[in-house]
């Protein structure tokens, strides 16, 4: 393993990182004694043939696929890694409108362009699953290089991964998941031709540990290495690099992990105005929508009364990650939380979240940029991104036309306490736009 590798390296440092291994001068407070860079014997990440190599292996025999890589920037990478090995300027990339940010960036970066599947709500305001009806036909209409969707999602939404690689494959455009959110599930990497996952979100990786999946042969895997290689740091971390290996070594116990969190669910149907929602075993979502309480509320009582932190908050629901490693006890508190929170709670009509209707897109080049008041700039051109964070889903991207739908939701989010960011920073006085 290469954790032992690192641990018994004792030769003199007279190389990089500056802090030399110095623990006696420096203390423990930091792992200074196992983080090296890439000297002779311990491979490199960028072209490897040993031991990273090795870990490569293992995670392509593990989630059963025909090449792995190690990625030390989060999926982040993986994601502009695949848009940029697949798509050449002027392209048309076809995406789910919920992706996450680095994928519009990624289409930026490439010179291509996006068109949109827009998944429907379902009856608790939560994006569904990517109608497979809807890519075939999509895919007709604008011809793209490449797809990408994103299964399961933030709040554990998984779609019909087989079914929409069939349809891509059908007509030779590769697919690209996002399963940032899915690396708990070994069998997810064999059906799209690029598969990201962060081992840090679902899995006990440390954080920015991630692998990249390529299948088949409409990818070039040396292609998806080289642009990595474009991306990605020249000195990556060998303590994220073995903590990836640790985590594909490990045997968690996923039996005992899913009959707590089936008790806690069942226990919690016993709440009257609090509602679980359950779309995958690595996600909760508390769904408050038929109360007098609101995501962001729900989250900060959770928070500064129980002592319990969410991961993300939404105007109707909690979205709360759950892994195998969880102290089981905290699965008590939990339920104790919400029991009296829900006592506390009155029955409010549910008004259900309707998303604004995709904007329309201008047709000129954003040459030139201003600052708007926010509230007046209805009808121009938007010249940045606007996004709900987390997930770090776009709400409005650059040279698409501000409407009147778009700036109420927004404001609305806003009011609701949704953390909603933008590119320049100024929301909600300021929006950029094309002068
Ligand atoms: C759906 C999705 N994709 C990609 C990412 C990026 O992952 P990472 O933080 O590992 O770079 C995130 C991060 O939250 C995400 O939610």
């Amino acid at each position: 393993m290469l954790y032992d590798k690192l641990k018994n390296n004792k030769r003199l440092p007279f190389h990089m990182p500056g802090h030399k291994r110095n623990i006696k001068l420096l203390g423990n407070k930091f792992p200074y004694d196992i983080d090296i860079t890439e000297i002779d014997g311990f491979d490199n990440l960028h072209s490897p043939d040993s031991i990273i190599k090795e870990i490569e292996d293992k995670a392509k025999e593990k989630y059963e696929c025909d090449n792995s890589f190690i990625l030390v920037n989060g999926s982040t990478v993986g994601i502009l890694a695949g848009i940029l090995a697949t798509v050449k300027q002027g392209n048309t990339v076809l995406i789910a409108r919920n992706c996450h940010k680095s994928v519009y960036n990624g289409i930026e970066l490439a010179g291509a362009k996006a068109e949109y599947i827009l998944p429907e709500l379902d009856e608790y305001g939560i994006l569904k699953a990517v109608a497979p009806d809807e890519l075939d036909e999509k895919i007709r209409l604008f011809n793209p290089k490449l797809v990408v969707i994103t299964s399961p999602t933030y709040e554990g939404v998984n779609s019909d991964i087989e079914k929409l690689c069939e349809i891509t494959h059908k007509y030779n455009i590769p697919l690209m998941l996002d399963a940032a959110h899915g690396a708990h599930y070994v069998g997810y990497a064999k059906y799209a031709d690029i598969t990201v996952m962060s081992l840090h979100k679902t899995m006990p990786a440390l954080t920015q540990c991630a692998l990249a999946h390529v299948n088949g042969h409409l990818v070039n895997p040396e292609e998806y290495r080289i642009k990595l290689s474009m991306l990605e740091t020249s000195s990556p971390s060998y303590i994220l690099m073995s903590s990836v290996e640790e985590c594909l070594e490990l045997n968690l116990d996923y039996w005992t992990f899913i009959n707590k969190r089936d008790k806690l669910l069942k226990e919690c149907k016993k709440l009257r105005h609090l509602e679980l929602i359950d779309y995958d075993i690595s996600k909760l979502v508390v769904f408050c929508g038929y109360s007098n309480i609101n995501g962001v509320k729900l989250a900060e009582k959770l928070r500064n009364e129980y002592n319990i932190e969410v991961e993300m908050a939404a105007k109707n629901y909690v979205v709360l990650i759950l892994t195998a490693c969880d102290d089981f006890k905290n699965y008590k508190l939990l339920r104790k939380a919400l029991f009296q929170i829900d006592d506390n709670l009155k029955s409010e009509e549910y008004i259900s979240d309707k998303l604004p209707q995709l904007p329309q897109k201008s047709t000129k080049k954003i040459e030139n940029k201003k600052l708007l008041n926010f509230d007046a700039a209805s009808g121009n051109v938007c010249a940045e991104y606007i996004w709900a964070y987390p997930p770090g889903i776009p709400i409005i991207v650059p040279g698409e036309i501000i409407s009147k739908e778009i700036i109420s939701y927004i404001n609305d989010s806003l009011k609701s306490g949704v953390n909603i960011q933008s590119t320049y920073s100024e929301l909600p006085r300021k929006i950029c736009c094309q002068s």
